[in-house]
């Protein structure tokens, strides 16, 4: 019996293959994050064999199984339509012949198999010599419209691998922005923007921008920020990179941003010029890094700059019990006198607890 060595499956059958990226990744010579396995049959009956079930979905002939170790997806050959475009497609076949499933997908590099029995690689559509050639082909001239995610996906790929669009893939991609139809699962688009711009690349945002891809979200122009976004998150690193990036659009309406997202970006967008340190302190005090970022990237780099490398740094010693101790009643002006204190502080950040303490005793003689 022949051991793959990407995970530990023993099985005679010849029905089972390492099927999409896994396949790609391997013979890029990379580890895969998921592992995917196809069943020429169904899967969901086959497969619960190979470990303890984690999840199964019979109505798309999907399992997934815990591997020593490793979880690992198992899905039956299926063909699918694409009956609304832009949209999930649906199944119209479960157990279809390894041909047909493989006819559905996006690249050829994507639509390589490899049998799990004997390491051998099946190659419908040349998948092989365009990963070779480190090129990113679509199988068929609908591919973007069925799916304009692909779009993104082929960005992703081409920053992750350094792979290129081939000619006509380009000329479809063109023709697709072109005309794109925004009736189209946002969710899915949402997702595949995140893992690309998660990658922190700016050349991702140069292509993003340049091929005009940027349309599939909103069709306002837009222009590449004469900054690098990358080095940017790169000297001040955020929880959402990718928000750095695509915050930068002027509409953002069609991808049902989370309320914490879209607080992020209406944080940024609503801090105006800012002139006094005391202002630009005041202004992003409890504002996200990724806001901050956003206000660098499109308003003032300066300003925002100097929060981040000094002014933040800055913070008070004295405490409402400390004006308590003064004979200070708590009130509203409590806050009016930290923001005095605050605003001695950032022209002499020397200052001591002793000399605040003076300073209030100064201010309320
Ligand atoms: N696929 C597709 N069209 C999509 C999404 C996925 O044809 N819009 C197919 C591709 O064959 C892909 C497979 O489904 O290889 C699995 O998709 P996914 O897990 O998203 O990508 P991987 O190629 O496995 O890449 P990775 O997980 O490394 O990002």
């Amino acid at each position: 019996m022949w051991k793959m060595d990407i995970i530990n499956i023993y099985d005679n059958s010849d029905k089972l293959y390492y099927i999409g990226g896994v396949v790609r990744d391997k013979l890029l010579g990379i580890e895969s994050f998921d592992v995917d396995i196809t069943y020429v049959g169904d899967a969901v009956e086959y497969c619960a064999k190979f470990g303890k079930v984690v999840q199964e979905n019979p109505d798309f002939g999907t399992i997934r199984v815990n591997v020593d170790g490793r979880e690992v997806d198992f899905a039956s050959t299926r063909a699918e339509v694409y009956e609304k475009k832009g949209h999930l497609p649906v199944v119209t076949k479960i157990g279809c012949s390894l041909k047909e499933d493989v006819l559905r997908r996006d690249f050829t590099v994507n639509a390589l198999a490899m049998s799990v029995k004997t390491g051998e690689i099946v190659d419908y559509v040349g998948g092989q010599e365009d990963l070779k050639n480190k090129v990113l082909r679509v199988l068929h001239d609908k591919s973007f419209i069925d799916d304009p995610t692909r779009i993104i996906r082929g960005l992703k790929f081409r920053v992750r691998f350094g792979f290129d669009l081939e000619p006509k893939t380009r000329k479809l991609q063109e023709d697709y922005l072109a005309h794109i139809n925004y009736d189209m699962s946002y969710k899915r688009v949402k997702k595949e923007l995140i893992e690309t711009f998660n990658l922190n690349s700016q050349y991702a945002f140069e292509l993003f921008i340049k091929e005009e891809i940027y349309k599939l979200i909103s069709p306002e122009k837009f222009e590449i920020p004469n900054v690098n976004v990358q080095e940017l998150i790169n000297k001040y690193p955020v929880e959402y990179p990718w928000l750095v990036y695509i915050g930068l659009l002027p509409n953002l309406a069609r991808l049902d941003l989370t309320k914490e997202e879209k607080r992020i970006i209406e944080d940024f967008r609503s801090v105006g010029k800012l002139k006094t340190d005391f202002k630009i302190y005041k202004a992003f005090d409890g504002l996200t890094t990724e806001s901050i970022l956003l206000y660098a990237v499109s308003k003032d780099m300066k300003v925002a700059l100097k929060y981040l490398d000094t002014l933040r740094n800055t913070k008070i010693s004295i405490t409402g019990d400390d004006l308590k101790s003064l004979g200070i009643e708590p009130s509203p002006k409590y806050q009016e006198i930290f923001d005095y204190v605050l605003k001695k502080k950032l022209k002499n950040p020397q200052i001591t607890y002793e000399d605040e303490i003076q300073l209030v005793k100064n201010l309320i003689k």
